[in-house]
């Protein structure tokens, strides 16, 4: 059966977040690949741990904090090269197959939208920048509910706001993580294993597993 309501997790999913630290790597030097990968772990690790406190920020607050760690971590990236990388998180490549998928998806009546941990400022300027604005309609940001993923409550408010139920919603995620808290609230889901990681979350599986976005479109 075709799903016609399709939900897509944002960073890592369809914007590649390495992809701030990419644009500057020659500044940075060789500790460029260490800097992204643990400024990444951390703005994840926050999310998490402040849901679990009650201790909400946004996620833009966290991005930033958890870059100031990474500088920390890796002492010889040259830190003036801060706002540079904080400027580029609003700018993110998406990755390449995104707008065609989205656009042929969105041309065979799909229902198309973001949820995302992301502030709502970050992902509209995101969704822009890479031109996505025109296909999706509709931009969820966790800011509502004031907790993060993997939290019922945030995957409750596309099934609430669509008015539909949870297992006609298809629910697409690079991280394995998201995919496991998605498919525990209902969801039928689509892990993105772009970087061909091994399976985890065993007892929370995906629906379908994929290398990239364009796999929605086979056999359509
Ligand atoms: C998001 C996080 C998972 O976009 O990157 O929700």
């Amino acid at each position: 059966m075709r799903h016609a309501a399709f939900v897509f997790d944002a960073y890592g999913t369809l914007f590649d977040v390495h992809a701030a630290v990419r644009r500057h790597a020659a500044a940075i030097g060789p500790e460029g690949p260490l800097l992204s990968d643990i400024w990444r772990a951390k703005q994840l690790e926050y999310s998490w741990v402040r849901s679990l406190m009650g201790s909400y920020v946004d996620f833009w607050q966290l991005t930033e904090q958890a870059l100031d760690f990474a500088f920390d971590k890796a002492p010889s990236a040259d830190r003036s090269l801060r706002q540079d990388l904080l400027d580029a998180y609003w700018r993110l490549d998406c990755y390449p197959e995104v707008p065609a998928v989205l656009k042929a998806l969105k041309a065979e009546g799909a229902r198309l939208a973001i949820l995302s941990n992301g502030s709502p400022a970050m992902l509209e300027a995101a969704v822009r920048s890479a031109a996505l604005d025109t296909v999706l309609d509709d931009i969820f940001s966790v800011d509502q509910v004031r907790k993060f993923k993997t939290d019922p409550s945030v995957y409750d408010l596309v099934a609430t706001n669509w008015r539909l139920y949870p297992n006609s919603i298809s629910f697409q995620s690079s991280n394995r993580w998201d995919i496991a808290g998605a498919a525990k609230f209902g969801f039928r889901t689509v892990w993105i294993n772009r970087s061909g990681q091994p399976d985890e979350y065993r007892d929370h599986p995906p629906s379908l597993i994929l290398l990239s976005l364009e796999g929605l479109l086979a056999g359509a």
